[in-house]
């Protein structure tokens, strides 16, 4: 069972912050999970919402402000005191921990309330530019922008992602060109996606926090989870 960090090391650092990617880096996992945004100059930032508002003391779109702007924000505070002044980091900076580390990197678009175009295209720029292409893996509740995605690079991997079971997703995602699944864990039982592993798809299961869960799921075949709890997880598991 392979442990991608979702948002970094979520549980313990504020999510999707230098602090949280510096931790989950040290770790022998797979990989870490990071969403990306487009700011009004068009510069790649790493944040959950669309909005900074739950996860900052700032108020308003992504799309609205500026970096410059945006770095005025304390992106540490309402996670905890002990994390004040952290700041939201740009792509490229999250990027740079994991230049020389062997940790596989998904990039999730978060294309799917704001289209953010052009997000594709910068996104296998920098990847490319920095040298990392072979360990990144890009994925979006939006498929158009996996599509986007692979018709600008098909080797670059690429996993679609669902909350839900759907029909025949082993043809879905082939038409897609998506070479995985992520999916809510909650929906793995689903025949379909039972179906779907069996034909040999990576499936990958989003949010797993309890090792029981964990443990359930590595008995279905399901090839990763994405945790909060990146060490704790580990623990459960023979690494
Ligand atoms: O990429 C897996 C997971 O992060 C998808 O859901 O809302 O946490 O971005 P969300
Ligand atoms: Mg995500």
């Amino acid at each position: 069972m392979q442990i991608y960090a979702h948002r970094g090391s979520s549980g313990l650092y504020p999510e999707n912050t230098l602090a949280a990617f510096l931790d989950a880096a040290q770790l022998q996992i797979t990989g870490i999970e990071l969403d990306v945004h487009l700011t009004k100059d068009h510069e790649l930032v790493v944040i959950h919402d669309e909005m900074i508002n739950r996860t900052s003391n700032g108020q308003g779109f992504v799309k609205d402000l500026t970096v410059d702007e945006l770095k005025t924000y304390d992106f540490g505070i309402r996670f905890s005191k002990a994390f004040q002044g952290e700041k939201i980091p740009l792509l490229a900076e999250v990027l740079e921990i994991f230049s020389e580390t062997n940790h596989l990197i998904n990039i999730e678009l978060k294309t799917d309330v704001v289209r953010y175009e052009g997000i594709e295209e910068k996104v296998l720029q920098l990847v490319h530019e920095m040298g990392i292409a072979h360990r990144v893996i890009i994925s979006s509740f939006n498929h158009q922008s996996i599509q986007i995605i692979k018709d600008l690079d098909p080797h670059i991997q690429t996993a679609a992602l669902a909350m839900k079971g759907f029909a025949d997703p082993f043809h879905y995602l082939h038409e897609l060109q998506a070479d995985a699944l992520h999916i809510s864990h909650r929906a793995i039982r689903n025949p379909s996606i039972q179906r779907l592993i069996a034909q040999g798809v990576p499936v990958r299961a989003f949010t797993v926090n309890k090792p029981r869960t964990m443990l359930a799921l590595k008995k279905m075949g399901v090839q990763a989870i994405f945790t909060d709890y990146p060490e704790k997880m580990m623990a459960y598991l023979d690494y």
